[in-house]
């Protein structure tokens, strides 16, 4: 970890915020590099969803939102984590974390060794406070967003009725989210401030699945995920969901060697949610989570219709039409079972007449949809995605002198230069012309960066430790000094094997877009 936070500062990818004033625990900005990073990250996530997609549509709301949407969401009442107190050292830590970090008094030693007296586990709400409108008043307060996914639920209807989006469908959103953190760590990994890239998949409830195609699908160990079918309750669909997250990550360079899955037991699970499984990478520091895609049934909706009087329900002809041939026994069967599930469950679930109401509107085509929801941290990819490219070669010059480089193995997607354009020379006019012509035709498809100083292995090296897929380097064959055969060609070179080929100026774009796009 070490050597990749000295890297990021050094080659401009990660700096501390504010750190002419020190510094601010839980904060961290994106250098040139970063930011050209996260944001090829964000445009994969981007294409992935609303791109390669026709059902999934994109939303951009606001940070702060009405204060009734965290009552609504339960983000008031529970959004906390448990915290203690170190009576001698004077730090504050998560429970759950006692053991594992830093003293802050005794940076060597671990909280379990401070030998101070701790204060019981009190809740510590998460959320960021302030207040809209000139007065600091109770009735002003708003929160700063934990979480990008509740003003999809708040919009929900919005899109639908403007969007004529019919469930099965998504609403993504990236962006900011704000969490404060007792113990932020682990470099950008727990941070105050980061982003989040959020769908909300919203499907039908089983009972109108069944009632459509008269059964739902059970998940079977191997079941076909490739193509969503109409009998698919939620456990196809989360398991659908879990596939296409686990692809997207193979298109940018995390294999299954690197990623992990954590299927949550039933005591870890939300109150709310049916299964979640959180997908893993192998960071430096450990395993640890990446993304979470959970089934949380109805509960955001219905709590969402609650609290704010407004029906959120859709309307679907065809279950309509489909429960409208069920016969009466059929139908109280399915009320029962309802019943007994709801009755099953650990924190109560429906009463009697809310099944009964909720089954009524279901038999007239209504319903609010369950929904699935993989949630992603783009700045723990982005940690992930350089921590895991980090790689050091040691290379041997003609006189036996060995030297370290760092390279890091970026997929040409995500990485933040695409290709490095260098003329042999920088003081033959003609090669800077010819090189600098390149660059220009290349640098409006994707990000190229032109260097002349410095010898071409010096230059290469440099490419290699930012990450650079390709470099190409402009000479005397390229401005035909040695033949016309080679005219309006150049050196490719490519990062990981070092390989180098000669390909004619025109076909460079059609050799490197299809790889980095
Ligand atoms: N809407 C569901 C939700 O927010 P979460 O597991 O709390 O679920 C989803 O967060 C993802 O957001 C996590 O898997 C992680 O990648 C990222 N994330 C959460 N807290 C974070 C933090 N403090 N710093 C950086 N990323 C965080």
């Amino acid at each position: 970890m070490e050597k990749i936070v000295s890297l990021c500062k050094r080659r401009g990818f990660i700096f501390q915020s504010s750190e002419i004033y020190g510094g601010i625990n839980g904060f961290w900005d994106y250098g040139p590099l970063g930011a050209e990073l996260k944001r090829n990250l964000r445009e994969t996530w981007w294409k992935s969803m609303f791109r390669e997609r026709e059902d999934v549509v994109p939303l951009d709301a606001t940070i702060i939102m009405h204060p009734a949407i965290w009552k609504a969401s339960g983000h008031v009442e529970t959004f906390a984590d448990m915290m203690i107190d170190c009576k001698t050292c004077k730090g504050r830590f998560r429970a759950d974390h006692i053991g594992e970090i830093p003293c802050p008094q005794k940076p060597s030693k671990s909280v379990s060794e401070c030998a101070g007296e701790k204060t019981e586990p009190r809740p510590f709400n998460l959320m960021f406070q302030s207040y809209a409108g000139p007065l600091i008043a109770e009735e002003n307060k708003v929160y700063l967003r934990p979480e990008t996914a509740q003003a999809i639920f708040a919009q929900f209807k919005n899109v639908v009725d403007s969007s004529r989006m019919q469930v099965p469908f998504g609403i993504g959103q990236i962006g900011k989210a704000f969490r404060n953190e007792i113990t932020p760590r682990n470099f950008t990994f727990r941070s105050r401030e980061f982003e989040q890239m959020e769908l909300e998949f919203f499907i039908k409830p089983d009972e109108a699945i069944e009632a459509v195609c008269g059964a739902v699908l059970p998940w079977t160990d191997g079941a076909d995920l490739t193509a969503p079918q109409p009998n698919w309750g939620w456990q196809m669909w989360h398991r659908y969901w879990v596939a296409q997250r686990t692809s997207y990550y193979a298109g940018i360079g995390l294999s299954s060697e690197v990623l992990d899955y954590h299927w949550q037991t039933p005591q870890e699970l939300a109150h709310y949610a049916r299964a979640c499984v959180d997908i893993l990478c192998k960071f430096p520091f450990g395993t640890e989570e990446l993304e979470g895609i959970a089934a949380r049934g109805d509960f955001d909706l219905a709590q969402h219709q609650k609290h704010s009087g407004k029906s959120l329900e859709v309307f679907d002809d065809e279950v309509r039409q489909a429960f409208a041939k069920w016969s009466d026994a059929e139908r109280s069967a399915l009320i029962e079972r309802k019943k007994s599930t709801e009755q099953a469950k650990e924190n109560g679930g429906l009463t009697d007449s809310e099944i009964e109401t909720w089954a009524e509107r279901l038999f007239n085509g209504f319903y609010l949809p369950h929904v699935i929801e993989p949630s992603a941290g783009l700045d723990r990819l982005a940690l992930g995605v350089l921590a895991l490219a980090y790689s050091e070669v040691e290379k041997t010059d003609n006189k036996g002198k060995s030297e370290k480089f760092t390279v890091l193995r970026f997929h040409p997607r995500v990485a933040p230069v695409k290709v490095g354009v260098f003329p042999l020379l920088k003081n033959r006019p003609e090669l800077v012309t010819k090189a600098r012509a390149v660059h220009d035709s290349l640098k409006r498809h994707f990000s190229a960066f032109y260097d002349e100083s410095g010898a071409i292995g010096r230059r290469y090296a440099r490419q290699d430790e930012i990450g650079t897929p390709f470099c190409l380097t402009i000479d005397f064959d390229t401005i035909g000094e040695n033949g016309p055969e080679h005219l309006d060609t150049v050196t490719l070179r490519h990062r990981d094997d070092g390989r180098q080929e000669r390909v004619k100026i025109s076909d460079l774009l059609g050799i490197i877009l299809p790889q980095v796009q």
